[in-house]
């Protein structure tokens, strides 16, 4: 018996265990067969070899069951040191995206006239004659639509919308964002400040400083009283934050339909020491107010912008994006792929 019970101490394999379980226990092991055997014994012999059997039988599935547990612990033990999981290996690096530098422009853009108060609104790229032109004093004879060469969006008859009836002539891509200026008056009573950032599209020659796409800011403020000093306030403000206390604005006067009086405005870069030509602006043109409040009877609204006054302003951001980066060449923006000049601008 202790030669088997060593022989169980000794099993490697839980397959060899079970080879001794069967060679002793099984049905036609050593153990199994002398437990049969004991009905061939006299009464007395009988008794004591039966409880001896039985003391045997116990003893070696005791042993069995404890070394199973043994090898089994043994066999995780390995595995678990085997399979070990270094977690403090370094990963794999994920390549970190970027914004792109027109989007940080204008997020530098907005984050200013929002401190000024200015509500952020989107319009439309896929823009109708109507509002593009006509609404903004720039009815088809007009020789300012020649200054912005438009991509037209042909379509075979007069297309109706239902949120503003009446004759809205072709689509275009929208040349500016002045178009939003009358689509906001239409759905909303002043006073208010909005800016309108987003892509405008010109059938233009590229070159340095010309896309066919770009990004411009729009700014509208209608409200009683306002005047072209809080025109050139706002537009001071935006020279201070963006190039500090020593920024300086100013004023030419020029034409453009919707506002009267019309300036282009520059601002000072004392870092640079040069004037950067930003954009258009002026005083709202009357002939908006009316061309809207016509509009809003039409619609069933009450006519608001009698006797009110405001100012608006229309800028680059890629002009200005261009300068404040020192990028050379408009084009850069756009190209593709240009990683590496894409990501020199990781915030
Ligand atoms: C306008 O688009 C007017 N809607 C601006 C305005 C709004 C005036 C409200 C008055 C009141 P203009 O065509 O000048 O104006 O364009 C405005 C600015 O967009 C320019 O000063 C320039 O910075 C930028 N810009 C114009 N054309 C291009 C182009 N092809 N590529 C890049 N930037 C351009």
């Amino acid at each position: 018996m202790e030669e088997i019970l060593q022989d169980v101490e000794r099993a490697k394999s839980l397959d060899e265990l079970e080879a001794l379980r069967v060679r002793y226990l099984g049905r036609q092991g050593w153990l199994t067969q002398e437990l049969r055997r004991l009905g061939e014994l006299p009464m007395e012999e009988r008794r004591l070899r039966g409880q001896e059997l039985n003391r045997l039988k116990a003893e070696l599935e005791r042993a069995l069951t404890a070394r199973a547990a043994q090898l089994k612990q043994q066999a995780l033990e390995e595995r678990l040191n085997r399979e070990r999981l270094d977690v403090s290996l370094p990963g794999y690096a994920l390549p970190r995206g970027g914004l792109h530098p027109i989007t940080l422009m204008l997020r530098e853009l907005l984050a200013i006239f929002q401190s000024m108060g200015y509500r952020p609104v989107q319009g439309p790229e896929l823009e109708r004659e109507f509002f593009n032109f006509d609404a903004v004093n720039m009815p088809p004879w007009h020789p300012a639509r020649d200054m912005q060469d438009t991509f037209w969006v042909r379509q075979e008859g007069e297309v109706a919308e239902e949120r503003f009836p009446g004759p809205l002539g072709d689509y275009l891509l929208r040349t500016h964002t002045s178009p939003m200026q009358i689509r906001y008056m239409l759905a909303h009573t002043p006073p208010f400040k909005i800016v309108v950032p987003g892509r405008v599209f010109r059938y233009e020659q590229t070159d340095a400083s010309h896309e066919a796409m770009f990004f411009q800011l729009e700014g509208l403020v209608v409200g009683e009283g306002i005047s072209m000093a809080d025109l050139k306030g706002a537009i001071y403000e935006l020279a201070r934050s963006l190039f500090g206390a020593e920024a300086r604005a100013r004023f030419h006067p020029t034409y453009f339909p919707f506002v009267e009086p019309g300036a282009q405005f520059a601002l000072w870069w004392p870092e640079r020491q040069k004037w950067l030509e930003l954009g258009g602006s002026g005083m709202v043109h009357p002939k908006l107010f009316e061309i809207v409040d016509a509009y809003r009877v039409q619609l069933g609204l009450p006519p608001a912008y009698q006797g009110l006054s405001g100012f608006a302003f229309g800028m680059g951001v890629d002009r200005l994006a261009l300068l404040r980066y020192g990028v050379p060449d408009i084009r850069y923006f756009y190209q593709q792929p240009r990683l590496s000049f894409l990501k020199q601008f990781r915030g």
